[in-house]
């Protein structure tokens, strides 16, 4: 968990969307992180300090010349003691008063003393986000380094439709943490297959399996965050495509194979994690098949081993791959290794298919195994992507 223990500044704002800062605040204390509140003048006419520092459980600091609050927590303490800055709504005039190196209240200058990762999350009305100077801030901004998430598309308080609304919580969240992910995979390009495949057997029925997606998914965020360039080719899933991430949907094993070897060439790590469906009918019914027989023999035929015939054509790419197991799981997994000429591959057994948290075995090229402990699929992600990171450089 990379918010886990991290000390984040959280700078509220004089925006109608300062009321999401308080859930904002309550998400980022469930993902491990200590907050401290920072509001300005502006954003005390939208939520008080007493609800904010009750979900916080830090106290709330709005006024610099307050000789009572700076001497608890001064302007340098916040500064210095942030692992990220994160301000919630940014609107156009904090984010104009940084870009121009103002700093006259308690935010902007904790903003210009720290050296910490700076987040703006902006949220205003479109025509103001779309006005030349503010773009103009933004772009001058980005270019020194500050990070931003959103704002979205959709209904904003003020009537307007457009650009404006503050980012979802959980896109702020994933923002903080790839502000203080390392960038140990910058400059490689990650190819991540994901979820399950379905072969028809007519227009409403199909072979598949419960694979969710989740743990695939969570390994092309956590590479994201860590600098790489990913593309996630998934099979049916009702999880939200991570963002920053290039997506494609596939439905059959054929189409994954297709899209795989398509960006397979100019990948340098592919990561199978995706429960391809080794079998497909041999014939699939245009029209339904109606039930007037008393049993159906369903014809079976293989499907392509893509990660076999990845293998086969290794140009160089680091290949890791899954083995889902029910028995005799690492010498399975070992032989899936060799067999599918891969460098690395996680074996775990189907308890973990749909739930949030998974146990797996980690077993190398060199033959070194590692049983983790069950962990939540996001820190398994993070996991299997150290020892690639490792094995790389090894
Ligand atoms: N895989 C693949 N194409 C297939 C089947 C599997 O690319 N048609 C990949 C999976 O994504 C996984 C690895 O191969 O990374 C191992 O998959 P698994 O289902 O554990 O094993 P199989 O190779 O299908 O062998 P078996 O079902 O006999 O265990």
């Amino acid at each position: 968990m990379i918010l886990n223990n991290k000390k984040i500044v959280l700078g509220i704002t004089g925006g109608i969307a300062a009321y999401k800062a308080i859930e904002l605040a309550r998400l980022f204390i469930k993902n491990g992180a200590e907050v401290w509140p920072v509001m300005t003048k502006a954003a005390a006419n939208f939520i008080t300090p007493l609800s904010l520092q009750t979900v916080a459980r830090n106290p709330v600091s709005q006024d610099m010349f307050d000789l009572s609050q700076e001497s608890k927590i001064s302007h340098i303490d916040l500064s210095e003691k942030a692992d990220l800055v994160v301000v919630v709504p940014a609107t156009a005039n904090i984010i104009g008063k940084v870009a121009c190196g103002i700093a006259d209240d308690l935010l902007t200058t904790v903003i210009m003393a720290t050296k910490a990762p700076v987040l703006f999350a902006p949220a205003m009305n479109s025509n103001m986000y779309e006005n030349k100077i503010v773009q103009h801030n933004i772009e001058r901004l980005r270019k020194i380094g500050y990070c931003f998430i959103g704002p979205d598309e959709g209904d904003l308080a003020c009537g307007y439709e457009g650009k404006g609304r503050l980012a979802p919580h959980e896109d702020i969240v994933d923002a903080a943490e790839e502000c203080l992910a390392p960038k140990d995979l910058k400059g490689q390009k990650v190819l991540v297959t994901a979820g399950p495949t379905r072969e028809a057997i007519d227009p409403v029925r199909f072979i598949s399996n419960p694979s969710s997606g989740k743990m695939g998914y969570a390994i092309a965020k956590a590479a994201r965050r860590r600098g790489a360039e990913v593309v996630l080719v998934s099979g049916p899933s009702y999880l939200q495509h991570p963002r920053g991430v290039a997506f494609i949907k596939t439905i059959t094993a054929e189409e994954m194979a297709e899209a795989a070897m398509r960006h397979y060439p100019q990948s340098t790590v592919v990561i199978m994690a995706a429960a391809v469906s080794d079998y497909r009918p041999k014939i699939s019914h245009r029209k339904k098949v109606k039930k007037e027989e008393a049993r159906l023999n369903i014809e079976v035929e293989r499907t392509q081993d893509i990660l076999k015939e990845l293998g086969n054509k290794k140009r160089g790419q680091f290949l890791v791959g899954f083995a889902l197991e029910t028995e005799d799981i690492l010498a399975n997994a070992r032989k899936k290794l060799k067999e599918k000429k891969l460098d690395l591959i996680v074996a775990n057994d189907p308890t973990g298919f749909d739930g949030e948290v998974t146990q797996v075995t980690v077993i190398d090229g060199e033959g070194g195994v590692e049983a983790l402990p069950p962990l939540p699929k996001s820190e398994v992600a993070e996991r299997i992507l150290d020892k690639v990171v490792r094995a790389m450089k090894g």
